[in-house]
């Protein structure tokens, strides 16, 4: 299986090499003959250059070219010579190679799709033949860059003393908030492991075990419904860090964006990030997640239509709902079909519906007819509205109309072209001050809303008692562009809170023991005072490599559906196989 080796790489080539003879290994990406001349260009991870072949010169390398298409892997012989026609789109566009030798290492198949960064092959093909896909330069470069991202992430986190360690990937299951993916026991039949959703507890015994700080760039598995931005398996870079404050862990990342924005990107990032409760965050923006790149911000109306006409707003004052609205500028152009079409977008938000005003010749629109001069009067003073504006409003539970609206807000920032224009700002925001607890109407208890292991604000602790739904907890969001990157909190170090929380989760004793008894247990030695966060990293690289589609920086991710279509997982077993482990499959 011997083969003539390279001695350079094709990207590598350039004017510096003008005279040299040259031994290439690499992919065929074209063979084209163009009667007087062959031209042959090659590809590796480092670029492509374009080989040469004089057939009046070299007639017999001309005919064994014949059988040589497109990704074949050849070896290459010849000597770097100035192009007549430089490309300015490659960087080795300078040069070409004439060749005196080519031989062919290994065949390919015609392959199912041509391997371009421009292809039209629809993305099933593509994940099925994923090593051919994986080819395209485009998709390489994501790679690129999310390597660099990890080199970067261990050297930055290595020079702040943080340290490294490996946690399980078998552990116990313990309720963290996703569904867990569970692995059977074969020596302790009707037991299961979990895999771990994130290392969060083990961190955290970590820093009882007094190793100060952690970091680890790990695998999370969560079986929930998959997103764009959601994979059933994704990778953290997860920290903790003792004897902290929030302010503390904000800072270190705050260095971390700066330091990977300016390496990778270039870009000069300003720190600190803005700083943004999740209330405000809510109530001007309609998310938790806001994209602050542009301004189209709600306003609450309550006040306005305290006294309206309107039966809906009437109802949701009564009950002490929200009433909030959004301007659009130049909107009372909008079409009734428009309307019609954003009303339904926010029916998926779970609103009821969308009312709304127009500012044209006269007012118009939905509730026009319930509208008072003097309300009107109020609208214009209160919220910048101009003529041809409109004004959308979502009357609803606090919850419901602010998400409703804020994701209003970002689809008609999206159809209106607003997006495409801040596409180059990168909005780096802390969202803080969440609430502890979020009340869950199915199961009638409160849930955490980070996770049941973070600390309640110390000037909220007596809500615990009085008032839990109002406490809020020591976390930290970081969102980018309107997508969450990371979240963390201060944690909870003294076993009794931990209890409590525990119990107004509606956990017993018995429970708390069961599923996190070593955790309480740990805490009882001597916990520091710690906190940390996990950064997604796969969210950063799609932000980094600028797409929406988080399968575009996995090397080998599973559809929206679960599977990954080249090796067809998840798949059956063997009867031996379930027989050992002491399961059966319900029909
Ligand atoms: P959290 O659950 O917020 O926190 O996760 C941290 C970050 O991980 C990313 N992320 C995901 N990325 C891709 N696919 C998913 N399914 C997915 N789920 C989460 C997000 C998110 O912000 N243990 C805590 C961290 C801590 O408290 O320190 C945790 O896992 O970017």
């Amino acid at each position: 299986m011997s083969f003539v080796k390279r001695n350079v790489r094709c990207g590598k080539l350039n004017a510096q090499n003008i005279g040299e003879e040259v031994i290439l290994n690499g992919w065929v990406a074209s063979n084209r003959n163009l009667g007087g001349l062959i031209f042959i260009d090659l590809r590796d991870r480092f670029g492509l250059v374009q080989l040469v072949i004089r057939p009046d010169e070299k007639p017999a390398l001309a005919e064994k070219s014949k059988s040589i298409r497109s990704e074949f892997v050849i070896s290459a012989i010849g000597v770097v010579r100035k192009r007549e026609s430089p490309n300015a789109k490659i960087p080795t566009g300078e040069i070409e190679v004439i060749l005196t030798q080519i031989d062919v290492i290994s065949p390919s198949e015609l392959p199912i799709f041509e391997v371009e960064d421009d292809t039209n092959a629809n993305e099933e093909l593509r994940l099925k033949y994923r090593y051919l896909d994986l080819r395209r330069p485009t998709l390489q470069n994501k790679f690129l860059v999310r390597n660099h991202l990890y080199q970067i992430a261990h050297k930055f986190f290595f020079e702040n003393e943080f340290v490294e360690i490996e946690t399980p990937v078998l552990m116990k299951s313990t309720p963290e908030g996703a569904r867990d993916f569970l692995v059977p026991s074969r020596i302790h039949k009707g037991s299961f492991y979990a895999l771990p959703q994130s290392p969060q507890i083990y961190k955290q015994i970590l820093m009882v075990s007094g190793f100060d700080r952690y970091m680890q760039i790990v695998k999370c598995f969560r079986d929930e419904d998959l997103r764009s931005d959601r994979q059933p398996e994704f990778t953290q870079i997860d920290c903790e860090l003792s004897f902290v404050e929030q302010n503390d862990i904000l800072e270190i990342f705050e260095q971390f964006f700066k330091l990977v924005w300016q390496e990778i990107l270039n870009v000069e990032v300003q720190t600190p990030f803005p700083r943004m409760s999740y209330k405000e965050a809510m109530e001007i923006y309609g998310s938790d997640k806001p994209d602050t790149r542009f301004d189209m911000k709600i306003s609450l109306l309550n006040d306005i239509f305290s006294n309206s006409e309107f039966k809906v707003f009437q109802e949701t004052i009564a009950s002490e709902g929200t009433i909030a609205g959004i301007v659009v500028k130049n909107g009372a152009e909008y079409s009734r079909k428009q309307i019609d079409t954003l009303t339904e977008y926010v029916k998926k938000y779970g609103a009821k519906g969308l009312a709304y005003l127009k500012f044209g010749d006269e007012i118009s629109g939905s509730i026009a007819k319930f509208v008072t001069p003097e309300e009107i009067e109020k609208l214009t003073q209160k919220i910048n509205i101009q003529k041809n504006d409109i004004l959308f409003i979502i009357s609803d539970k606090w919850t419901r109309a602010l998400t409703a609206l804020g994701a209003l807000r970002l689809e008609i920032a999206r159809q209106s072209g607003i997006m495409e224009q801040v596409k180059n700002q990168y909005n780096f925001l802390w969202v803080i001050d969440f609430p502890l607890f979020e009340y869950d109407e199915d199961s009638n208890r409160f849930v955490a809303m980070h996770h049941p292991f973070t600390a309640p604000k110390s000037e909220d602790i007596e809500m615990l008692d009085i008032n839990p739904g109002k406490a809020r907890a020591i976390a930290h969001d970081i969102v980018l562009n309107g997508v969450e990157i990371g979240g963390g909190s201060v944690r909870i170090h003294d076993s009794n809170v931990q209890k409590k929380m525990f119990s107004l989760m509606g956990l017993s004793d018995e429970e708390a023991q069961d599923k996190f008894g070593f955790l309480l247990q740990a805490l009882k030695f001597g916990a520091p005072p710690h906190g940390g966060i996990a950064l997604g990293l796969d969210r950063i690289v799609m932000s980094l490599t600028g797409t929406e589609n988080i399968r575009d920086v996995i090397a080998f991710p599973k559809t929206t559906s679960g599977m990954s279509l080249m090796d067809s997982a998840p798949s059956s077993v063997s009867q031996e196989q379930l027989k050992e482990l002491g399961i059966a499959v319900a029909k």
